[in-house]
């Protein structure tokens, strides 16, 4: 099977977890002790926390990576207007940009991917989140119930298609409706970006099951990815769609030999013991309510602090990085040899997206650059639609 690479773009700061970490880069991190490497928008000399991004994405490209994924956080950068800012930075980069329904219209979104598609050829990703957390959603003005909120996804996306395929598209549902419209003119030469989703819920993988072109997963033993693999294709099936492809995200500590590597993650994990980071469950505060994985249920329940080693749940992936509170949770950690047979392995269960990144996120796009990536260049594929489901909504909307 195929496979391609993303890397990550940090929106909120290289380890804001890490609170006073000086590799912390630019405003997100303004303590005394700042490396000061990427300056801040407040000493006035022109440079900003996007240009640092705007260095991590054009590393990303050199390198060879197809593409970056950035989180939509209320504490981080609001992604789209990032990749807006970044695409004519970059020549051939994708951007995955994350964003609830709740955000857009279906026809805002579907006005602005088109002329996004348009100015970039058809650069543009999107990831539909709906929210873990009915606080976090009640912060910034959303009081729909989680299952609500996936139920209002379903029929926004079924909305985005009808007007991306139909100039006179008509829609009668519980939450948006629509009487004629639709993309028109030179704006129906873009493409309609790419779906991608995640989560765990029920409500989540009906979503994904309809309307993802991807379904992407945070790193887990290969067993449970295995398993939710299995459980997503077969809902995706009950819709017609044989289509659904998978992505995973995972952090890489990788290094010439095992030994540097672990040095390097055992470095991480002390300081983030030291400073008294919070154990697993800080992962899931806001982002991820719905389901903790099953290593951090076993981290969560035990109150001592639990020794490095403790922390690979199977060879070379490792849940240190959850343990101090850094997303996504876990490492591919080793050499390059073990690191490159490990995303071989995950390639084989399904995967064939990877979001990989390292910190300090500029420099470890080299690293994976020059180490990893080059073992898969003859089986890279270009990320594509396989359309089934285009067809049948032209027909339906008119
Ligand atoms: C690769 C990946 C990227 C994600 N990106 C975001 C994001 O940008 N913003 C966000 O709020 N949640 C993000 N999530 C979280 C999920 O969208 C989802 O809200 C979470 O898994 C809980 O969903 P559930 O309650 O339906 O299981 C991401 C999850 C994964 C696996």
């Amino acid at each position: 099977m195929s496979i391609e690479f993303f890397t990550r773009l940090p929106l909120h700061g290289e380890t804001q977890f890490l609170p006073g970490d000086p590799r912390n880069r630019g405003d997100w991190h303004s303590g005394s002790d700042s490396t000061g490497a990427v300056s801040n928008f407040a000493v006035g000399d022109h440079f900003t926390y996007i240009d640092y991004l705007g260095q991590i994405a054009r590393a990303a490209e050199i390198n060879g990576f197809g593409g970056a994924l950035m989180v939509n956080a209320p504490s981080g950068e609001e992604p789209w207007t990032v990749c807006s800012l970044l695409a004519r930075e970059t020549r051939t980069l994708s951007y995955v940009t994350a964003f609830q329904p709740y955000h857009y219209t279906p026809w805002v979104a579907v006005q602005q991917a088109a002329t996004y598609q348009r100015a970039t050829g058809n650069r543009l990703v999107w990831n539909i989140i709906n929210g873990g957390s009915d606080a976090v959603q009640r912060q910034v003005g959303d009081f729909s119930d989680h299952d609500e909120r996936y139920a209002r996804a379903i029929e926004f996306m079924d909305v985005v298609k009808g007007y991306w395929h139909s100039e006179n598209f008509h829609y009668q549902g519980r939450f948006y409706q629509a009487e004629g419209g639709g993309l028109r003119g030179p704006q129906k030469k873009a493409e309609l970006p790419l779906i991608c989703t995640a989560g765990s819920s029920i409500a989540a993988r009906e979503f994904a099951a309809r309307h993802a072109d991807f379904y992407l997963m945070r790193a887990e033993h290969p067993d449970e990815i295995r398993t939710l693999i299995a459980d997503i294709r077969e809902r995706a099936l009950k819709h017609g769609r044989s289509n659904i492809r998978f992505g995973l995200s995972i952090d890489v500590i990788t290094r010439e030999t095992e030994a540097q590597a672990l040095a390097e993650a055992k470095r991480f994990f002390d300081e983030g013991v030291a400073k008294g980071a919070v154990k697993a469950v800080a992962a899931h505060a806001g982002l991820r309510s719905a389901r903790k994985l099953s290593y951090e249920n076993e981290y969560a329940a035990k109150d001592e602090t639990r020794p490095f080693d403790d922390f690979f749940i199977y060879p070379n992936v490792w849940a240190g990085f959850g343990y101090i509170g850094i997303p996504p949770g876990l490492a591919l950690v080793g050499s390059y040899e073990n690191v490159v047979a490990r995303i071989r392995e995950y390639n084989q269960l399904g995967i064939d997206l990877f979001f990989l990144a390292g910190y300090p996120h500029l420099e470890e796009a080299y690293r994976l650059g020059e180490h990893i990536l080059p073992h898969f260049r003859g089986e890279r594929a270009p990320l594509r639609r396989i359309d089934t489901q285009a067809p049948a909504l032209r027909a339906a909307g008119g």
